[in-house]
């Protein structure tokens, strides 16, 4: 149960104390306080969890300061579709909009590799009035032998020229709460605009203590991949836990599903899931074409499957493109062989307008 408070509600008030003094005295329910502080008000929510279905909403709502009591479903209770159809399900991060509605590519290094590398992303970026990026320094990886990403060591480049290059977002895979603290001390000594929203990489889709430690946090939105090897109703609870802490700025991505059963690609591409997940929740839904087809290979008419794969997407509503590019793929020290060239960005680009479209039409 969700308990909307009157806007900029005082948490000092003798009525802010009465209501929750009448909810601390339910039985079996535990209390979460979230609030979101805008620019003209604050908005507070507390969110009843627990034995809620014999609790009266009625009466909760004439509890002092009280706007009104939104009873969820057991599934995803924040970011679930609501009877209340009202509550927003869209943010604003660093001046880019996400929502169910929105359209977004965000290209880039799988893995951060040389300074030079990363300029050339940029500023091919840049060449295509592309102000998200995805960039990644700390890798997880199926063999311990294999490369871990720069981490820590690239990120005042990565973020130097980002702001350079007018980079507003940079989605960027955390696999530690250290990595968190990384990126933000980084951020604030590169002293730019630009923002990160924190990727949490299928491997770690039911890491809970991650997904609560991410979810504590409110500076930065988060980027959730789809369990590989898990249902989507475990991914989406996962991303449940991430809202339930108290960050509901999270887009679910879809990156394919491992099977047993063989597939032509790197994994069984399950974009249908697009229109399930936003008939399931409110969170913009993005989709990974890389890690999904996980190589360069071309249909007939000449285009490659990664941007066949990635019509099907923005077709089926996709909100956002994560996206593999490189200068030199060959030179690549992760998944190389899934990535485009810099020369087939405004192709890709095109290509994608193109789909939404077909889409919005
Ligand atoms: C990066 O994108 C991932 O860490 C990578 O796809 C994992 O690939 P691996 O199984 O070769 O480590
Ligand atoms: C990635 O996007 O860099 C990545 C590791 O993807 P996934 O978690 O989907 O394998």
């Amino acid at each position: 149960m969700i308990i909307i408070l009157q806007p900029n509600t005082d948490k000092n008030s003798e009525e802010y104390r009465e209501t929750l003094r009448h909810l601390y005295n339910l039985p079996n329910i535990i209390i979460r306080e979230h609030q979101e502080i805008g620019v003209q008000q604050v908005l507070t929510e507390l969110y009843l969890i627990g034995e809620t279905s014999a609790i009266d909403t009625e009466e909760i709502a004439l509890l002092p300061g009280v706007e009104r009591v939104v009873r969820v479903s057991e599934e995803y209770r924040i970011l679930g579709r609501h009877k209340d159809e009202t509550r927003s399900s869209h943010f604003e991060y660093n001046g880019v909009l996400f929502s169910q509605h929105s359209l977004h590519v965000f290209a880039g290094l799988c893995a951060v590799d040389s300074r030079e590398h990363v300029e050339l992303m940029m500023q091919a970026l840049q060449a295509n009035h592309q102000v998200c990026a995805r960039m990644g320094a700390y890798k997880p990886r199926t063999s311990p032998y294999a490369f871990q990403g720069l981490g820590t060591a690239c990120l005042p480049y990565v973020f130097e020229l980002a702001g350079k290059y007018g980079i507003k977002v940079i989605a960027m895979e955390v696999t530690h709460e250290s990595h968190i603290h990384e990126i933000d001390q980084a951020l604030s000594k590169a002293g730019n605009p630009t923002g990160v929203m924190l990727q949490i990489g299928t491997r770690n889709t039911q890491n809970f203590e991650l997904l609560k430690i991410a979810g504590r946090q409110q500076k930065y939105p988060i980027l959730l991949k789809r369990g590989f090897g898990i249902t989507l109703e475990e991914s989406l609870n996962a991303a449940e836990y991430l809202a339930s802490e108290g960050n509901r700025r999270v887009i679910f991505c879809l990156r394919g599903m491992k099977t047993n059963a063989g597939d032509p690609h790197r994994n069984f591409v399950d974009f249908a899931h697009v229109p399930v997940v936003k008939r399931l929740t409110r969170m913009p839904v993005c989709i990974d074409p890389s890690h999904s087809v996980g190589s360069r290979a071309q249909s007939p008419d000449g285009i490659m499957e990664v941007m066949h794969v990635t019509a099907q997407g923005i077709i089926a509503g996709a909100n956002m493109v994560l996206v593999d590019f490189h200068p030199a793929p060959e030179k690549a020290l992760v998944d190389g062989p899934q990535a485009l060239l810099l020369e087939e960005l405004p192709r890709f680009l095109e290509d994608v307008a193109i789909a939404r479209e077909a889409y919005e039409k």
